[in-house]
């Protein structure tokens, strides 16, 4: 059975405000009945295809992860809890270490994002047995997305030869390009973007980061060694865990290793990471608005108008997000939405 890894430790800022440090965008109900994360968690419930799931995330969160997960029922083999933010690459070291453990190391494990909207219809079921089938011959499997703009927010995927399973390899992994270089890559159909989702064959994974992200691999196994287990909960060694470089498992591994394939994936996806992509997955009243509830509109069109607490109206503008949270409201063009991390920050300067 695959063992899924939820990555829930993010911060989610340009979700502000309805994104806030003590529950980022993947636990907010923003959509529909369900936080992004417990959508996460009902990917992964199937008994037939997936073992328990572990979740990886800060300490600070732990009880909104325990919370969310069982209001949903879920199965959870463990809480891995990191004692300090050190990106994604730690994080999976140290999960890995923890699956070595306990199931050896033939174990293949899922990775998944908890900020994403998929659809898991068939042809997503269809992905994810290729992909198990490609990780069991070694390979570090990732899930391209066909692209449908520039972004720079995402890892850019170059396809290279078929290998046997059906997938391909993968001839480049470019995390992140700068606009002028996205502009390049999104002209080039050989490249796909990077879902952030990946299968990866536990021990090939750790070979990888032993390989190019030694101090990842030495802090991440030094944690889990000296972690402190209670309950569904294991706190990874802080003074251990703190030595890890802050790095992304994109850079650390992905940009590097020569053992990566890629599934070409046409299942619908979403990375929820900005007010814009919220408003194009959103459902949509005549005039093409999103509207949460308390919410009232005119004469708006194109427009995502969320709400938490108090009433709020919007009357006479388009492509506009209007944000209101108990204590803060964002106004600003849809257009603008990468940028309300910079607001974030300001915030935090000005305290
Ligand atoms: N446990 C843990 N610890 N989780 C983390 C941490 C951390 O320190 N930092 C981020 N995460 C979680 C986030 O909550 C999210 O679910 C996931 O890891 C990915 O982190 P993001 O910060 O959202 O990454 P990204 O969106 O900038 O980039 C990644 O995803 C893109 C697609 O959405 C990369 O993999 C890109 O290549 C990819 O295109
Ligand atoms: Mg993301």
């Amino acid at each position: 059975k695959i063992i899924p890894v939820i990555m829930a430790g993010g911060k989610g800022t340009r979700l502000w405000p309805l994104s806030r440090a003590e529950a980022p965008k993947q636990f907010l109900q923003f959509l529909g009945d369900f936080s992004l994360f417990q959508r996460t968690l009902q990917r992964v419930s199937d008994p037939a295809l997936y073992a328990p799931a572990i979740i990886v995330t800060n300490a600070d969160f732990r009880f909104i992860v325990a919370e969310q997960a069982r209001s949903v029922s879920a199965d959870l083999a463990a809480i891995l809890l990191e004692p300090i933010a050190r990106n994604t690459a730690p994080a999976l070291a140290a999960a890995a270490f923890a699956i070595l453990r306990d199931h050896g190391d033939g174990a293949i494990m899922q990775v998944l994002a908890s900020d994403h909207e998929i659809v898991a219809d068939e042809t997503y079921f269809e992905c994810i047995r290729l992909a198990r089938a490609t990780a069991a011959t070694g390979k570090l499997v990732t899930f391209g997305i066909k692209p449908t703009e520039a972004a720079t927010g995402y890892g850019y995927i170059e396809t290279g030869d078929s290998l046997p399973t059906g997938a391909s390899k993968v001839s480049r992994f470019i995390e992140k390009p700068n606009q002028e270089r996205a502009n390049e890559l999104i002209a080039d159909d050989r490249y796909l973007w990077n879902s952030g989702m990946f299968m990866l064959p536990v021990s090939q994974f750790l070979g990888e980061i032993l390989r190019y992200a030694p101090g990842v691999y030495d802090a991440a196994q030094k944690a889990m060694q000296a972690a402190e287990e209670d309950l569904d909960f294991i706190r990874l060694d802080a003074a251990a865990f703190s030595q890890a470089p802050d790095i992304s498992v994109d850079y650390a591994v992905f940009e590097k290793t020569p053992d990566a394939a890629v599934v070409p994936s046409a299942f619908r996806w979403s990375d929820l990471g900005s007010w814009d992509s919220v408003w194009a997955v959103g459902d949509k009243d005549a005039d093409g608005n999103v509207l949460g509830e308390k919410v009232t509109v005119n004469n708006t069109r194109n427009s995502l108008v969320l709400s938490r607490d108090i009433h709020v109206a919007v009357q006479g503008l388009q492509d506009v997000a209007v944000i209101a949270s108990e204590d803060a409201v964002y106004i600003g063009p849809l257009a603008d939405s990468q940028n309300v991390g910079q607001i974030v920050k300001r915030l935090a300067a000005s305290k």
